[in-house]
């Protein structure tokens, strides 16, 4: 059965591979398009909808982005949103306007229920608005099909043609009926059936890389965190062999975190790949020696890995591919779909220089963090490795303040598996954002049975957070705060203290450097 398939036309708006994320959602799949590509091109691809993005441009503005009208006589369904809604009006006649009032937030929408799009949705609906224009006139054959007080075309459609539009963002999810909206559009006015599921994609990504790929030659920087470890794995199940994945060991991983990488991907694991594991413990403690400020120890760790992995590819010559799992959250559109600048992931940042290879295949790019871990369970990737915690490419040389050092990283490590063993087992591990332990650089006085002692002190973190820009402080219970405290000064040998870090972001960060 042929795959159905749903664009979301680009206009520059925000939310574009939101609303993508929510069509699959309703099991369809979808993809965002540049407002560049040709009708032609739209036609060939056979989708069963088009949803017309947001945009922050004006339809009278010159250099504001259109659409030849010719798409509206493709037979294709068309939602229109927000920017995507005034384009269509105008395109077809209808009159957009500088609204007297704009209208930005939670407000309340009077729909229409008995139109397609707002089948089962309440008459009174909050919505997500944030527009300046409106549509003070619905074009020809168009009826009005939600209003606000302010805004007399929240929404329209033509069902003949299959047109709907809508000022708001059903994309977001303060609009609450949002997503029963664009169901309604996918599956019961395209008349999709939602079939698709994230098998699918995994499937289909393979195939593809298997075709693009050939018999050539592809390299991968392993880090074992979700993003390249579910890249690695579609690789290995499309080319096998033809994959090598290179880990560097730099001794500021996470406690068993090297053996548990070699596990899975090494010669007793899983996939058929090659599996090169750099110990490059000593050498990284030797470069860090003596140093203390943070951004000197950035530098060294990113560095040092770049030096590494130059050897390893020396070693291996010339490849066709540089694997990279870059996810949505990475990828910085330029606003029009027309190029994305990547910001280079801390870990692999500075790789395509040392690597000789021909191209850069990032198989995740257009998924959301939860979307590439539900692709590695399908591709069978262990849950502890899946649901893993972020963990920032320097490592734990930026949870040590001051001086990194063997021992301070052993006091860390088994701090910090005693804090997330502990949150796992009070079934907190799911719902908390990111917690750690820190090492301050802080030694003070402690007595233990009849001794002095004059150890270190650990800070806990954790914090909830959406976007990793802003997070607070979690509110941990005190009885696990006092069974991690507790073990930790029991069993970590060089700690007498243990702190909790309460400090939002801002003015605080998440690390702790
Ligand atoms: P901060 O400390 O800046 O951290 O509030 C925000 C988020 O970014 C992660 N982080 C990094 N991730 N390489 C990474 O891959 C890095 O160099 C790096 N520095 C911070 C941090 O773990 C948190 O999730």
């Amino acid at each position: 059965m042929e795959r159905e398939l749903v664009i979301v036309l680009d206009f520059g708006g925000q939310y574009n591979q939101l609303i993508a994320r929510r069509v699959r959602e309703c099991n369809v799949y979808c993809e965002v398009k540049p407002y560049t590509m040709s009708l032609d091109e739209i036609k060939k691809m056979n989708p069963k909808g088009i949803i017309f993005t947001g945009g922050p441009n004006s339809v009278y503005d010159e250099a504001s982005p259109h659409y030849e009208k010719a798409i509206f006589e493709a037979g294709i369904p068309i939602l229109g949103i927000c920017y995507g809604s005034q384009l269509m009006a105008y395109t077809l006649g209808g009159e957009v306007k500088t609204a007297p009032v704009s209208e930005y937030g939670h407000t309340e929408v009077t729909v229409d229920t008995t139109d397609a799009l707002f089948e089962g949705v309440s008459e009174k609906t909050v919505c997500w608005m944030s527009h300046t224009d409106y549509i003070a006139q619905a074009p020809e054959g168009f009826k009005v099909t939600a209003s606000t007080p302010v805004c007399p075309v929240a929404a329209m459609a033509c069902p003949e043609k299959k047109f709907y539009a809508t000022q708001f963002h059903p994309e977001v999810m303060h609009t609450k009926e949002g997503m029963q909206m664009l169901r309604n559009f996918v599956i019961n006015i395209c008349g999709c059936r939602g079939d698709w599921q994230m098998g699918s994609f995994v499937d289909e990504t393979i195939k593809a890389l298997r075709e693009k790929i050939g018999d050539g030659k592809v390299l991968c920087a392993l880090s074992g965190g979700v993003d390249s470890s579910v890249a690695a794995v579609l690789l290995s199940k499309a080319i096998g062999k033809q994959l090598t994945c290179v880990f560097v060991d730099h001794g500021l991983l996470r406690k068993n975190e090297g053996d548990e990488v070699e596990a899975v991907f090494g010669p007793d694991g899983s996939y058929e790949l090659n599996f090169i594991r750099v110990n490059a413990q000593q050498r990284y403690y030797d470069k860090l020696k003596g140093v203390e400020e943070p951004e000197a120890k950035r530098k060294i760790i990113g560095e040092e890995f770049i030096r590494v992995f130059e050897e390893e590819a020396k070693k291996i010559g010339a490849v066709d591919y540089l694997v990279q799992g870059t996810i949505y959250p990475d990828v910085i559109e330029s606003g029009l779909g027309k190029s994305a600048t990547i910001k280079s992931h801390h870990n692999v940042g500075g790789l395509p220089d040392v690597v000789d290879f021909k191209e850069i295949i990032e198989p995740l790019r257009m998924l959301f963090k939860d979307e590439v871990r539900k692709a590695g369970l399908e591709l069978g990737i262990p849950e502890y490795l899946v649901y893993r915690q972020p963990f920032p490419g320097p490592g734990l040389g930026i949870r040590i303040i001051g001086e990194v050092t063997e021992e301070k990283v052993k006091i860390v490590q088994e701090a910090d598996y005693i804090y997330r063993e502990e949150i796992a087992k009070a079934g907190l591990d799911k719902g908390l954002g990111q917690y750690f332990a820190g090492l301050t650089n802080m030694r003070s006085v402690g007595v233990m049975g009849d001794f002095r002692t004059y150890d270190y002190a650990i800070a806990l973190r954790a914090v909830n957070t959406s976007d990793f820009m802003t997070a607070e402080a979690s509110e941990i219970p005190y009885e696990v705060l006092f069974k991690v405290t507790n073990r930790i000064i029991n069993e970590v040998k060089g700690v007498n203290r243990v702190m909790y870090d309460l400090t939002s972001k801002p003015p605080g960060t998440i690390e702790f450097e």
